[in-house]
């Protein structure tokens, strides 16, 4: 294993539930609050220490991604880099796509519609080998990956989208994994939507009693329906979310507007 941990953030997928608003872009372009969306993930795995990262994309929106972050953060020692996943075949896609990426050191899967408060650099940074993924307690777990914990507060059960209730405590779109997970994905079968499933990885690791789960209090949004997409952008607002990302962010953006502002003049 090497040490430097690579980063990866999904920002695939059809994104139906928010038509007619991602008819022509993608959904992690969409604003929330005064940026688009792919910021806030990309902000989560920079202030982790993070400096490799693989962003996928759909065909279709590959250029619009390119354009907004292809040069943004090369003055700044990060690099971004892109792949195309041609169909949303699942969420442990991510590790087959990004396997030359990954190569031998350990990986951050962040979903490109997951908004998060808090910062998750400390765990990031010590992470080791396994898996570790954070919960938060929810109203609506049925719209999610869950996990029942025991009662010395271990994991013991991880179910997806289950519709009797089996925990409040959602997983969400953070997740921590060393190489191995390369091949656990390989090995996955589709299940019955035709998909891999990410809670199928999670599952590989328990079973080794190797996945730490991590349960966080700061706020947290999926942005995937108008709701929710909502809710982020007032949430964004109203606790200052729009203010605290890392100075690396905040500098190559203020950059890149003053140029594009600049070519607009001449
Ligand atoms: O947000 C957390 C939840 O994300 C977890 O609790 C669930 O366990 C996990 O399956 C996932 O559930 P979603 O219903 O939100 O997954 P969705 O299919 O909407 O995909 C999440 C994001 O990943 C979305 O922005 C689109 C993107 N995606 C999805 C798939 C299936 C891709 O880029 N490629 C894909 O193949």
């Amino acid at each position: 294993m090497n040490s430097e941990i690579k980063g990866i953030i999904l920002a695939g997928g059809f994104a139906t539930r928010l038509y007619p608003s991602t008819l022509v872009t993608s959904k992690q372009l969409l604003p929330v609050y005064d940026r688009p969306m792919i910021f806030y993930p990309l902000n989560t795995l920079i202030k982790a220490g993070i400096k490799d990262i693989l962003i996928i994309v759909t065909p279709e929106h590959s250029g619009d991604f390119i354009n907004l972050l292809g040069s943004l953060l090369e003055n700044y020692g990060i690099t971004l880099s892109f792949k195309v996943q041609s169909r949303p075949g699942g969420l442990p896609e991510a590790f087959i796509l990004g396997e030359n990426h990954i190569d031998n050191h350990n990986v951050a899967l962040i979903l490109g519609d997951n908004i998060f408060e808090d910062d998750f650099g400390s765990i990031i940074k010590t992470f080791q080998s396994g898996g570790h993924v954070f919960a938060k307690k929810v109203s609506d777990p049925e719209r999610f990956g869950v996990v029942k914990f025991n009662q010395s507060s271990k994991a013991e059960l991880i179910v997806e989208k289950p519709t009797e209730f089996v925990s409040d405590y959602a997983i969400t779109g953070l997740y921590l994994y060393d190489h191995h997970v390369v091949q656990a994905a390989k090995d996955l079968q589709p299940s019955g939507r035709g998909e891999l499933e990410i809670v199928d990885l999670h599952n590989y690791y328990l079973r080794q009693n190797q996945l730490q789960v991590t349960v966080f209090e700061g706020a947290w949004m999926d942005a995937g329906t108008h709701d929710s997409l909502l809710e982020a952008s007032n949430l964004v607002k109203q606790r200052g979310i729009y203010q605290k990302f890392d100075p690396i962010i905040k500098e190559a953006t203020k950059e890149f507007c003053e140029f594009r502002k600049k070519c607009i003049k001449q």
